[in-house]
């Protein structure tokens, strides 16, 4: 049943209009047992929902919801590997590139033969990059792709820069704008760099673009082994081989591509970590695949903050979620997100194509911490709007420089201590309403499982409130129009002709050419 018209959305409609009054402080003040209510501990994560704006009566209604619109049967068969992406016909199992060999005999029998393929593959990937990492000649590797291809890569490759080899840098070209490649290809050495082409289609023009000129910029410069320092990532084995390059590491439709990470796209991630520290992170993201599938829905982390998401969006109208990972190696954290949570939720059709009188996905942004306290964080503390903010805290660092992470840890809950108990003794500008809402995502450390499990929580995170929602998560026909109209306004560009255009179109044409 469509969300809307189930008893529970509109029990949570009533249930809104009792909430307007609710206040934080008065929350913890009547309920010796909210935090002990709203904490959640998964694998690698803890959470302290606490702080949001909700309570044990709003989330047995969510759950009501989740109930009444088949959450659990919706996540069963993605794990039964249906095809649940049903505008493009596809099965949904990013999932299954982070289940062990091990697992076979617990997957269903279809699945049996595409899990010996993701291991097999990912075996390639593994020697590959073992392979690379071994190979001191090769200082630099390039990854040229753009989207799931890019972001999901630079992301983890940043944040386990502590775990990276020594030697190597790594480098991220994703826009079509030359500028990008122009200031990396500067510092570059064709004998000592390798190029992996990384893009699912083999089709995108950005990626196609840069890879064309990395390979003439690589000829140019004398190299001639294209075997040795260009690789593409692709389900589209046929296009890269067109294309020229001989080694090419595969995957399969069934992965979306903001879901790619923990497939061939994720090489440059395991020749920067290396076979054991790739395994680490798919074997932390696999723990919360298995959280997700057996922990009671009340219990499990990714279902209570995909509900949370539908209450903010839908019945208390808050329109965004800031992500605020207080460690600088997660800086990518909030980008990847963004794509993960707009392009998969970003929808106004339900799965039929009809329209949706409800609001789906929230604007997602954000910057480190402590950063965006100097910057942005006067607008979450005291501007006219609520916008929900997720902190994300390490405990340990791997840094012995003294004071930093003592005094970082200490902001991080400071802030969200601020928001929360506002300050009412003084007024006017210096007054601070208080009761604005925070989620505390906690990681012991961060490592390559520390950091799966955390990407893999978002993942299902998003796959709850897009199922509430009644959405197909798992397309993104809104970027199709923008790439045909490109392509048209190329040729124009060359050609001039501005015929049929309107005027502001035609105008800012003529104004570039
Ligand atoms: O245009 C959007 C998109 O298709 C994303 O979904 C995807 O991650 C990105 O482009 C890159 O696509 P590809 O990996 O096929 O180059």
């Amino acid at each position: 049943m469509r969300c809307d018209q189930t008893p529970a959305w509109r029990a949570l409609q009533a249930h809104a209009n009792k909430f307007q009054g609710f206040d934080l402080r008065e929350a913890f003040r009547s309920d010796a047992q909210r935090l002990a209510t709203l904490s959640q501990s998964a694998p690698h994560v803890f959470a302290d929902l606490s702080k949001n704006h909700t309570d044990a009566a709003t989330e047995a209604l969510l759950l009501a919801l989740a109930e009444q619109t088949g959450l659990v049967q919706h996540r069963d068969a993605m794990f039964r590997g249906e095809p649940i992406n049903n505008t493009e016909g596809r099965a949904v199992m990013h999932w299954l590139l982070r289940q062990p060999p091990s697992a076979a005999p617990t997957v269903r029998a279809e699945l049996v033969e595409a899990l010996a393929q993701v291991h097999t593959t990912l075996d390639a990937v593994l020697a590959y990059a073992e392979q690379i990492r071994a190979d001191a000649q090769i200082t630099d590797v390039v990854n040229i792709g753009i989207g799931g291809s890019d972001l999901g890569p630079q992301m983890a490759v940043l944040a386990l820069q502590d775990f990276v080899v020594p030697g190597k840098r790594f480098h991220f070209v994703s826009n079509v704008d030359g500028h990008e490649l122009a200031a990396v290809l500067k510092g570059l050495k064709a004998e000592n760099t390798l190029f992996l082409i990384a893009s699912k289609t083999f089709t995108t023009i950005e990626t196609m673009t840069n890879a064309r000129s990395a390979l003439a910029w690589f000829q140019a410069q004398g190299g001639v082994d294209v075997a040795r320092h260009f690789a593409a990532l692709t389900t589209n084995v046929v296009a890269a081989a067109e294309f020229g390059i001989a080694t090419t590491f595969g995957f399969w439709d069934w992965v979306g591509g903001r879901y790619s990470m923990w497939s061939a796209i994720g090489l440059p991630v395991a020749i920067a970590i290396g076979a054991k520290g790739f395994k680490d992170l798919l074997a932390g993201a696999h723990a919360m695949d298995q959280h997700f599938q057996t922990a009671p829905l009340e219990e499990n982390l990714p279902v209570r903050l995909g509900l949370l998401d539908v209450w903010y969006r839908n019945f208390l109208n808050y329109t965004s979620r800031s992500i605020a990972p207080y460690h600088s190696a997660l800086r990518r954290v909030p980008a990847y997100l963004q794509q993960l949570e707009m392009e998969s939720n970003g929808k106004r059709v339900d799965r039929n194509g009809q329209a949706l009188p409800y609001g789906t996905s929230p604007v997602l942004w954000g910057e480190p911490g402590t950063n965006g306290q100097h910057a942005y964080f006067q607008m979450l503390h005291q501007g006219t709007d609520i916008v929900p903010l997720e902190f994300i805290a390490v405990k340990k660092p791997t840094h012995s420089l003294k004071d930093h992470h003592e005094l970082l840890l200490a902001n991080v809950i400071a802030q969200a201590q601020a928001l929360m108990l506002g300050k009412a003794d003084e007024g006017g500008h210096k007054h601070f309403t208080g009761n604005r809402p925070s989620t505390f995502l906690l990681l012991d450390e961060l490592t390559p499982a520390s950091l799966g499990a955390l990407i893999a929580l978002q993942e299902h995170r998003v796959f709850v409130s897009g199922s509430v929602w009644g959405i197909n998560s798992f397309d993104q026909w809104g970027v199709e129009l923008g790439k045909v109209l490109a392509k048209d306004i190329h040729a124009r560009l060359v050609s001039g002709d501005a015929a049929g255009l309107d005027a502001s179109t035609a105008a800012l044409l003529s104004r570039i050419r």
